[in-house]
Order: C-alpha cells, then sequence, then structure tokens
C-alpha cells in the first residue's frame, strides 16, 4: 500500500511513514512510552497476533518519528466485511473480530474490502498537541490511495476510564454544545469526517488468574463483583470463589467514507 507523504507542517513536525517504507523501525515500535493500562496487551488475540501485524502487515503500520525518537504507532488490518456471512454489518465483538477475520481472511485468500483501525497511540511526552489527529489523517489518505472506500475503527473512547459505570450506549452518543462528541478521542475521529455506527459491546476480553489481576493492577481482587480499575473502560469482574476475573471492554465503531 502507498504512503501518502504528510507534508510536516512546521519544521519540528514528526514525520509519518509506514513500516513497509522504513522496515528498520520493526524493533523500535515498542520502546515509545504510551499510556495503555497493563491488562490490556493480555487479550489473548492480542498475545498472539500483534508481533504478527508487523511481520505480515508492514503497510498497515504507521510510526511517527521525530528525530531519531518513535512518537507515535498506528495499526491497522484488512478484511472482506461484504461477504454473505458477514453481510456488511460492524461486529459486536469488534476489536477481536477484526483481528480473527484479518488473519483468517488472509490465510484463505480472501480479498479484503475494507480497512479497519486497531491502534492509534501517542507517546505520552507528546500527548495533547494534535498528533492523534495527524496519524489518523495519514491512516485515512493511505487507505483510501490503496482504492478503499471505507476505513472502520472500533474505537475505545479514551475519556470513558473516568466515568466506568456509564453505559457505553449513553457515553457514545454524549455530545458537548457545539454537536461533537463528548468524548476527546470520539472527537478526534468526527471531526476526520468518522460517523458514529454502534457500540461493540464485546470488542475485547482480558480473562485471568487473580493472581494475574493483581499483578496487572496492583489491587486485591479478594471480593466477589464489579472492580473499577485504572484506565478500564468498565469495571472488572471479579468472581474469587471461582479463581478468575474477566474485563469485558465495550468499544465504538466508526465509519470513515473515503470516497
Ligand atoms: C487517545 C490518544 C491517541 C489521543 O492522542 P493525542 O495526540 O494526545 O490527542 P490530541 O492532541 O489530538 O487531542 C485530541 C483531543 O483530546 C484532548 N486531550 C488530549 N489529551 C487529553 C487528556 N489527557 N485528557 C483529556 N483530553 C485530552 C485534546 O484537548 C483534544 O480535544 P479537542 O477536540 O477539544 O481539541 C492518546 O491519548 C493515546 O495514545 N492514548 C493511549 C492509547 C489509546 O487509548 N489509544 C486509543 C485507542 S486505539
Amino acid at each position: 500500500m502507498p504512503t501518502v507523504p504528510t507534508t510536516p507542517s512546521a519544521a519540528a513536525d514528526p514525520v509519518i511513514t509506514t513500516l513497509a517504507d522504513r522496515p528498520e523501525l520493526a524493533s523500535r515500535i515498542w520502546d515509545m512510552r504510551d499510556s495503555w493500562p497493563a491488562f490490556s496487551g493480555e487479550d489473548a488475540l492480542a498475545w498472539l497476533l500483534y508481533p504478527r501485524i508487523v511481520a505480515e502487515f508492514p503497510e498497515y503500520v504507521w510510526i511517527a518519528t521525530d528525530g531519531d525518537a518513535v512518537v507515535a504507532r498506528g495499526f491497522a488490518l484488512p478484511f472482506a466485511l461484504h461477504t454473505e456471512e458477514r453481510g456488511g454489518t460492524l461486529p459486536a465483538n469488534g476489536w477481536d473480530a477484526v483481528l480473527m477475520w484479518a488473519f483468517s481472511d488472509r490465510r484463505r485468500g480472501v480479498l479484503p474490502d475494507t480497512v479497519s483501525a486497531i491502534e492509534i497511540s501517542v507517546a505520552t511526552d507528546r500527548q495533547g498537541r494534535g498528533l492523534s489527529g495527524r496519524m489518523l489523517a495519514a491512516m485515512r489518505e493511505s487507505v483510501r490511495a490503496a482504492g478503499f472506500a471505507e476505513l472502520v475503527a472500533p474505537v475505545r473512547p479514551n475519556g470513558k476510564p473516568a466515568e466506568p459505570d456509564a453505559p457505553m450506549e449513553e457515553y457514545a452518543y454524549r455530545t458537548r454544545g457545539d454537536g461533537l462528541p463528548h468524548d476527546p478521542w470520539l472527537r478526534v475521529h468526527v471531526r476526520a469526517g468518522g460517523v458514529i455506527d454502534s457500540v461493540a459491546p464485546v470488542s475485547m476480553t482480558v480473562s485471568g488468574s487473580l493472581a494475574q489481576w493483581r499483578e496487572w493492577t496492583g489491587l486485591p481482587f479478594d471480593a466477589a463483583g464489579p472492580v473499577r480499575v485504572p484506565g478500564a473502560l468498565v469495571p472488572v469482574h471479579c468472581e474469587p470463589e471461582r479463581g478468575y476475573a474477566v474485563y469485558v471492554e465495550p468499544n465504538v465503531w466508526v465509519r470513515h467514507r473515503l470516497r
């Protein structure tokens, strides 16, 4: 897929390219300090398939560099959405479904008709400067230039951890006085031209033993019921009598029409 060169608006702006264009950055994309909670990398599909994205889909990996420093990264995956079986409907198991479908389609030689964003992360010391919007614009432009009509995204609203008990169905559609989404990251998507489609109620699932959850969060995980965990969009459900806890993360499907 072609990288569409981005024109820095100022001399100090980071440069955004794909990993296909700069393969030497493959080992460096994880060096960046990000703000993901520790448990989020424990989704079994993510654990298994993220390294494969880098190896098998380098044209769908975007990296922003500032001099030698990696300051943002983005991942997307192509898959077939408009098949008889999938029917063009964005799935309830959003993020996990994209990972499964993209790798399964490639293995079976099924031609993709849609691309889904999987992640955009900005280095902690570079957040709040509009870099996420530039990463999204670069992703949109590359996907459009590759001939796709639509980029979709199971968005993880970054303001939701402050309101873990709010139903996502309400939070996702909450707007400010100017009509834009209340949530900052959803706002970036809508400003870029995205339209909120639906809530993906089981987008990502992380299950673990009580010992694992204690290690990931530093919390006791000794009482039954919902546990509020920093960085989680909804409470984690703890079952001490059965020895496990499980987190089911809802995301918000956004559709970006590209032509
Ligand atoms: C979500 C994320 C990508 C946003 O990146 P960013 O470059 O810092 O965002 P921007 O500077 O473009 O700001 C976007 C909006 O968020 C707001 N914002 C930025 N940092 C914020 C913060 N810490 N708290 C609340 N709002 C914030 C900005 O004011 C802006 O709002 P505006 O629409 O009113 O202008 C970044 O915070 C991040 O990497 N988070 C961790 C990974 C993640 O959750 N990624 C998204 C799921 S894949």
